[in-house]
């Protein structure tokens, strides 16, 4: 796992630029395109034996082979590519390991958001080590990135339940936010994060806790989260990235109540989180116009940022734990996940796997309003992710 040591800082800078002179972006670009490289995360696992296509030459598919598919590289080509010093040095700092001439990368993966590169964890360890503490990626993480692409200069953020810390360290990267950190119940997130700060020289302030414990008596002018939101009864273990609690929303319900005494006035949160149910009928809707009703003085504002039912692989592990959701027909069980998934929410009458964003906004001296919004920025199926180039295309579903 990796640990961030104050010397290490100069490593992971080093190990950025070595990617970005390398091309580690377009030689993702060229495996998953037409889509961008940050939709094929999820189905890295499927793509990890994909062999190097002919005419690829070895030190044009080394370094995306190693750190984006997970596949083991012997270490005299890695070190054609990458300087043995920085090699050893990226051993230290715990993101690959060196043993027997070869070199893996099974733990973390790099991903390209904005061509640019962060490091989150491997797919088959955020899914499927029970009670794992891995670091999370996702459409989500994108949504939430893509909720501070308005920003202009904010003073303040905090990023809670952090992750690899994408959403802050980008908007500080790009020059829209002055001051990131963020908080993460797993202590192997909190490192990533700093790791992934490190890279861009970002001072990214995070911290171990839960919630908003760690930054108690503190104030934000922005609030991001993506909590956890997968219905799951509590002694379930199931990634901490992922338990919503039994109804999904419980950590989603305390984020916003926490919001309240941790943004300053005129203040924003913005949490992007999933609905299992349709977008009428979950217990958060209600909830949330109550708290606004509650709460004088305060804005709340509901976006629903479409319907969008998540691809059916993004199901694969995650139908396992769906029978602990209400009203599951034991019948199910002999079916594919997939397709037992879709199943159950046909059979329920919801449009499953609602991707929404909630936003809250402290407007001191407005009475309270709740709106909802229903835009399409996520009103489409989740993605196909062709691997290219050429002859070895394959579909990766
Ligand atoms: C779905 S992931 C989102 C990560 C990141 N914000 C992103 O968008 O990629 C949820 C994150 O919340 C963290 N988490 C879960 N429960 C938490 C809690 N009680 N307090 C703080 N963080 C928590 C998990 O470790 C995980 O990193």
């Amino acid at each position: 796992m990796i640990r961030i040591r104050p010397d290490h800082l100069p490593t992971l800078r080093r190990f950025r630029r070595a990617l970005e002179e390398w091309g580690y972006a377009r030689a993702c670009a060229r495996l998953t395109d037409p889509e961008p490289a940050h939709m094929a995360r999820h189905l890295a696992r499927e793509c990890a034996s994909m062999e190097r296509p002919p005419e690829l030459a070895q030190e044009n598919w080394t370094l995306v082979a190693l750190f984006f598919l997970g596949q083991e590289q012997v270490r005299a080509e890695v070190e054609l590519v990458l300087d043995p010093g920085l090699l050893e040095d990226l051993a230290r700092v715990g993101l690959v390991d060196l043993a027997g001439g070869t070199v893996r990368s099974d733990r973390y993966m790099i991903v390209l958001l904005e061509d640019l590169p962060f490091i989150v964890s491997r797919l088959r360890h955020a899914r499927t080590e029970e009670g794992s503490v891995a670091v999370y990626f996702g459409l989500d993480t994108v949504a939430l990135v893509e909720r501070t692409r308005a920003w202009d200069g904010v003073g303040s953020v905090l990023d809670l339940g952090c992750g690899g810390g994408i959403a802050g360290i980008l908007a500080a990267i790009e020059g829209r936010a002055r001051r990131v950190g963020g908080t993460d119940l797993s202590p192997e997130a909190v490192e990533v994060a700093r790791a992934n700060a490190a890279m861009y020289g970002v001072e990214y302030h995070c911290r171990h806790g839960d919630l908003y414990r760690p930054v108690a008596g503190e104030r934000f002018d922005r609030i991001l989260a993506d909590p956890p939101a997968i219905p799951v009864p509590h002694q379930i273990g199931l990634a901490i990235h992922g338990t919503g609690g039994p109804t999904g929303d419980a950590l989603v319900r305390r984020v916003v109540e926490g919001a309240v005494r941790h943004l300053e006035p005129g203040g924003e949160l913005y949490a992007v989180t999933e609905v299992y149910s349709s977008s009428e009928d979950h217990a958060l809707f209600p909830w949330l116009e109550g708290f606004a009703r509650s709460e004088t003085g305060r804005h709340v504002r509901v976006e629903f940022l479409g319907s969008r039912l998540l691809p059916e692989d993004y199901f694969l592990d995650l139908g396992r734990n769906l029978r602990y959701l209400p009203d599951w027909d034991p019948a199910l069980e002999a079916l594919a996940p997939g397709e037992r998934v879709e199943r159950h929410a046909r059979s329920l009458g919801i449009r499953f796997g609602h991707l929404i964003g909630i936003q809250l906004r402290l407007l001191a001296g407005r009475p309270s309003t709740f709106e909802a919004v229903q835009t399409e920025a996520f009103a489409r199926n989740g993605p196909e992710i062709h691997l290219d180039p050429g002859a070895s295309q394959e579909t990766c579903r």
